[in-house]
């Protein structure tokens, strides 16, 4: 229970890494809001969050929208008064060659990776401030760091990845003497369902490119959220976690 009585929002909460991270939350003690497009998704994770004896709050605005955004940090602030810890979780990659990429392609990836980040973040921060305490996670990418070598085609991704590491430091910099951490994660692959599409050859492949090899468990990921959303992590801040079996190396 190392975060009994904290309020966290973890966007993407429907997804394969944010459902299981919700509810690592949970169990640690913290009342969850999910934000994600997935209705259906999320009451599966607020049926696993109240499972735990926790709160939960679910809205599905467009992460892009800055007013939906807004509005939807507002009315879960109107209900909970304040929030402890921000996941930031929403996002995914496309693959496009970058010379056939058109312009609306880079725009969404940058869209759905970064701007849904400055949207969130911007919307949530005045209410740590004004606690003088909070911590920001943001879920980056292996890709921002070695290039995309386990997923080619990934260019717009890997800026949009490389953004958030950028908005990570300079946030964590600029917030370090309020209370308020920021950091990164920046996961490898992981056993996600979407990885049991691999064939035989893309599994072989991808596991030659980790030292480990092994894909990395959602559930271990949740775990290091944990840790960076418990009050004892106040120390470190800006900080870029590699959770890629030594990939990035
Ligand atoms: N799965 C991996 O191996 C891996 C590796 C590195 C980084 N990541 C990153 O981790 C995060 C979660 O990945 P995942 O595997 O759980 O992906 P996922 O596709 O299962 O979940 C992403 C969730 O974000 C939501 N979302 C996307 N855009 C949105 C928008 N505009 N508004 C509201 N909701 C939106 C989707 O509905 C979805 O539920 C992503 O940022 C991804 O880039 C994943």
């Amino acid at each position: 229970m190392r975060l009994q009585g904290k309020r966290a929002l973890v966007t993407g909460a429907a997804g394969a890494l944010g459902s299981v991270i919700a509810a690592e939350l949970a169990a640690e003690g913290a009342d969850v809001a999910g934000l994600d497009l997935d209705a259906d998704g999320l009451e599966r994770v607020g049926a696993a969050v109240r499972a735990h004896g926790r709160r939960w709050h679910a809205a599905t605005p467009d992460l892009t929208d800055a007013t939906a955004v807004q509005a939807a940090v507002d009315g879960l602030l109107a209900q909970w008064g304040g929030i402890d810890v921000l996941l930031n979780g929403a996002g995914g990659g496309a693959v496009s060659w970058f010379h056939e990429m058109t312009p609306q392609t880079w725009n969404t990836q940058i869209e759905r990776n970064l701007t849904t980040v400055f949207n969130v973040t911007r919307a949530v921060l005045p209410a740590m401030l004004a606690q003088r305490d909070g911590r920001i996670i943001n879920i980056a990418s292996v890709a921002a760091v070695s290039g995309g070598r386990l997923v080619r085609g990934a260019t717009a991704y890997a800026a949009a990845k490389a953004g958030v590491i950028g908005l990570t430091k300079a946030l964590a910099i600029e917030v370090a003497d309020q209370g308020v951490t920021v950091n990164a994660l920046a996961p490898g692959a992981q056993a996600t369902p979407g990885r049991d599409r691999d064939t035989p050859e893309r599994r072989a492949a991808l596991l030659d490119q980790i030292p480990t090899r092994a894909l990395g468990r959602p559930e271990h990921l949740a775990r290091t959220v944990v840790f960076l959303a418990a009050p004892e992590s106040v120390n470190t801040t800006g900080v870029v976690l590699p959770l890629d079996g030594g990939h990035s190396i």
